[in-house]
């Protein structure tokens, strides 16, 4: 079961929508910050507090990236190959994290630290390559400037 505060986070999501299936995706990602990921369960628990049927909660976490179907690692490195990316060099920053954390793009580090995910355009295309991970964006990046980033990660990991 989701606790209280998301329930109740969920509930106040849904007074900002003329419908309560509008705040599905707001309700999974209050859900996904609480669990890590969204399980069947987790599926079941958002569709109950908005009183909707599983499969109107499950054709969203399935359609939008940002949603894992699956367990990750506690942080996610979501490297953008989309077309601007891709030019600016986004495939040497996907080879570098797999180089350096021995992952490909979809799987998670033995430790559960890392997931490695390639996305689709993150919106930030002036500032190619991007890489998301949790909320903050990191623009321009290279190899030699992703280390500090995975040093401050693992600084915070355990
Ligand atoms: S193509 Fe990477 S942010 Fe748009």
């Amino acid at each position: 079961m989701l606790s209280e505060e998301i329930v109740e986070k969920i509930r106040k999501e849904v007074g900002k929508y003329p419908v309560p299936k509008a705040a599905v995706k707001s309700a999974l990602r209050y859900a996904q910050e609480e669990r890590g990921w969204v399980d069947d369960q987790v599926v079941r628990d958002v569709a109950e507090v908005l009183n909707l049927e599983p499969i109107e909660v499950q054709e969203v976490a399935t359609f939008y990236d940002l949603f894992y179907t699956h367990p990750v690692g506690r942080h996610q490195l979501r490297v953008c190959t989309n077309i601007s990316c891709m030019l600016c060099g986004s495939d040497s920053v996907v080879d570098y994290l797999h180089e350096k954390l021995g992952i490909s793009p979809g799987e998670t580090t033995a430790d559960g630290r890392f997931t490695l995910v390639e996305v689709e355009c993150l919106g930030a295309c002036g500032g190619a390559p991007v890489m998301m991970v949790g909320n903050q964006y990191h623009e321009n990046r290279d190899p030699g400037r992703i280390d500090g980033i995975l040093a401050e990660l693992e600084a915070v990991a355990e």
